[in-house]
């Protein structure tokens, strides 16, 4: 394992060598805390009543913190758990200590959590996050991320996910870096760096946790949890590169989807988890599954009982059982008939317990009182981190008239009750913030544009006030409408089956448009949307989605002009839900869709996405020229101009795709190689530069072997993947 001394391999290895069958399937085993009662009806009819409304996911949530809850304890102090789900560092300590000072071996737990877009400095959603094209972002939001986490004794993040994903009416394209692949693995890398690679103290680092391996992002429909059938070229090409990069990276675990790929489950699928995952890519580190997944097997319909399904999974090469005890109540007798080889389990613990020595447990398996009161307030830097990452994910859909910036002496008419809310801003799966950190839209705006009035007029849910829309438009010399989608609606079991502006927030909209007054829309959501209707008729678009804490001034500076927008999409959004799923680096088809009958079209929606993947405008404007391509002995040399034509500084992200024109399969009509983020002052100009290697101008095949083939390529550059200037080369002597 990369990162683990001599010494403390064999430190592990000396402990294998003591511990009892029981207490290695003890280390595969994964508990939570168990609600055992505590309130009224039972826990299945408290799910279902937030799903079907009866009490809000906060009511929920409230009802849960008291419920009394089981630790595990007893089978803690018998060396029965390697690991926890909690929070709290006095608990973290208090379970820690039982661990380490009760149990036979004193083998530390390690505590593991969703903190997937910050713990609690709340960034934005990673979908978002994808889009400020900010490689040293990515890297810097984990890094505080792990600290912060690590100092509430969460030593391991189910992070990051990286599920390219393309289907928009999917709810987890929020918890991703989008649809492309190249972009999806530059952040993976950069997570892992971030989360894992600040040895100064264990508190500053944690284990990364790869999720959901793999192809969980293309269930069939866009209906979380779907069933995933696919060709392997897409498998290699598309949806293993970032997993495959980040396990490159370093990173220390794996958490299994939950899908079922080409009709195995990824839980029990040994072709992903043993021969590809651990043999192919050399992955040295555990593999857990993901929630009640191995006894989802099951229903799924691979495995006949718990004992099968636990059976298959171990010997798949999963490490960790996630929740179930299936683990924990089967192996030792299916190693004892001989149905899971002892290797299987020795192997298990052996990289579970490499991982707990590599984080740096053993020696300090506990959070320190010190560490404890570092961020009892949320420190200045930790605000202006999530601040400017929230800054630069901000997306600039369209602008008619130069309708933005808005001056701050205008009069304001903040419309849409999302606007006030601190919940709505921090995204799916934030599950650490405080709300005292939060600057909801209404607070940001409020600071910058001191005429404001707030009128909530209507959100999501619920009806519209007519008189607030008619007061709103006599007041507002501009009209600021927050509406989108509520926090709720997007991350896990949060699938649409229309992903226009949910409610009656169209309707909203136009009565707005209707007073006369120029409205600007500022979208709060978790997945891209269709906006069709909004794209012809508001004249200006933004794309705020869930920017996390300090989304209230991020907000506030893009539409004051403080902060020039620079954001750009990491996923197309379609014109209607049934185009879904739209990405732009697709296949070609013989028959191309055009203004032509016989094509691949629709008869009702335009071509193509409405705005595509790596789109964003700004308050000023770059022009492209002089794209030229030199070929050296093992590359492709392309340099561009690149020029800010207007009147403000700004920050252009530059981005080279490739296409691969004639080849042994069909390949797609562009792929992202490469992106500059390019800083041009009003009016500079510079020359960028990439570098594309021939050995990466290639592709996976149907049997996963790489495919380097000569031919004719056409290399682009843009600011988008639409726009493009494009010049053709020949790769030879491959
Ligand atoms: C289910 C989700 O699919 C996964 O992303 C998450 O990490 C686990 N539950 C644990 O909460």
């Amino acid at each position: 394992m990369k990162g683990l001394s001599e010494v403390q391999k064999a430190a592990v290895e000396e402990l294998l060598a003591q511990m009892t069958l029981e207490e290695k399937i003890g280390q595969m085993n994964q508990e939570s805390p168990s609600i055992v009662g505590g309130f009224d009806v039972p826990f299945e009819e408290l799910i279902e009543m937030m799903t079907d409304g009866r009490i809000s996911k906060q009511e929920f949530e409230h009802i849960m913190s008291s419920a009394t809850q089981d630790f595990h304890e007893d089978a803690i102090r018998k060396g029965g758990v390697g690991s926890l789900m909690v929070q709290d560092p006095v608990k973290v300590n208090e379970l820690q200590k039982i661990a380490v000072e009760e149990s036979r071996l004193g083998i530390p737990l390690i505590f593991g959590l969703d903190v997937i877009h910050g713990f609690r400095s709340v960034y934005p959603i990673a979908i978002a996050e994808a889009g400020s094209f900010d490689t040293d972002l990515f890297e810097r939001t984990a890094r505080m991320a792990a600290k912060e986490s690590r100092a509430a004794g969460v030593a391991w993040h189910f992070a990051p996910m990286v599920d390219v994903a393309r289907d928009a009416r999917w709810g987890r394209v929020s918890e991703g870096p989008g649809e492309d692949p190249y972009l999806g693995s530059v952040f993976a890398r950069a997570k892992i760096r971030g989360l894992q690679n600040d040895h100064s103290s264990t508190d500053n680092y944690v284990a990364a946790c790869l999720k959901h391996y793999v192809g969980y992002g293309a269930c069939e429909s866009g209906r979380d949890y779907n069933t995933v059938s696919m060709a392997m070229h897409l498998f290699y090409n598309a949806y293993l590169k970032p997993f495959a990069a980040a396990v490159d990276e370093g990173a220390m675990t794996v958490m299994a989807a939950f899908n079922d790929l080409n009709g195995v489950p990824c839980t029990v699928n040994e072709f992903l988890l043993r021969k590809t995952l651990k043999e192919s890519l050399g992955f040295p580190g555990f593999v857990v599954s993901d929630a009640n997944a191995i006894r989802e097997c099951v229903t799924h319909g691979i495995a006949s009982d718990e004992m099968d399904a636990g059976v298959k999974a171990a010997i798949a090469g999963m490490d960790m059982d996630m929740g179930t005890g299936i683990y924990a109540k089967n192996l030792k007798k299916a190693v004892e008939d001989g149905t899971v080889p002892m290797a299987v389990i020795d192997e298990a613990a052996r990289r579970i317990l490499s991982v707990k020595m590599w984080l740096g447990l053993f020696d300090h398996p506990y959070v320190s009182e010190e560490t404890m009161a570092r961020y009892t307030v949320l420190p200045e830097e930790h605000k202006a981190l999530a601040r400017e990452a929230a800054e630069k994910s901000v997306v600039l859909l369209k602008n008619e008239n130069n309708i933005l910036p808005i001056d701050p002496a205008k009069k304001v008419a903040l419309v849409g009750s999302l606007a006030e809310s601190e919940e709505e801003i921090i995204g799916a799966w934030a599950m650490s913030w405080k709300k005292e950190d939060c600057v909801s839209i209404l607070n940001g705006m409020k600071e910058t544009f001191p005429n404001l009035k707030y009128f909530p007029c209507g959100g999501p849910e619920g009806d519209i006030s007519m008189d607030e829309v008619i007061a709103a438009g006599d007041y507002g010399d501009v009209i600021v409408a927050v509406l989108g989608e509520l926090v709720s609606m997007s991350g896990e079991a949060s699938s649409r089956a229309d992903i226009t502006l949910p409610g009656r927030q169209r309707e909203l909209l136009e009565m707005l448009m209707h007073t006369g007054k120029p409205v600007v829309l500022v979208l709060m959501n978790g997945r891209p949307l269709a906006l069709q209707w909004e794209d012809l008729y508001v004249p200006v678009i933004v794309e705020g989605w869930h920017l996390g804490i300090e989304m209230g001034h991020a907000v506030a500076r893009v539409l004051s002009g403080e902060k020039n927008p620079e954001g750009k999409l990491s996923s197309s959004f379609p014109y209607v839900t049934g185009q879904c799923p739209v990405y732009y680096n697709h296949m070609n088809t013989g028959r191309p869709g055009s203004k032509s009958k016989f094509t691949s079209r629709y008869l009702d929606a335009p071509l193509g996405s409405l705005y595509p993947f790596g789109y964003g405008l700004s308050y000023t404007e770059y022009s492209y020229s002089d794209f030229k391509v030199a070929e050296k002995e093992d590359a492709f040399e392309a340099v561009v101009k690149v020029k800010n034509t207007g009147e403000r500084d700004g920050r252009e992200t530059v981005q080279f795709y490739m296409q691969d024109v004639t080849g042994s399969l069909v390949r797609p009509v562009k792929e992202l190689k490469d992106f500059r983020k390019v800083a041009l002052e009003a009016g500079e100009e510079k020359e960028v530069s990439f570098t594309l290697f021939k050995k990466d101008m290639g592709f996976f095949n149907n049997e996963g072997i790489y495919c380097l083939e000569e031919g004719a390529f056409r290399l682009y550059v843009g600011g988008d993947s639409r726009n493009c200037l494009m010049e053709e080369v020949y790769l030879k002597e491959v």
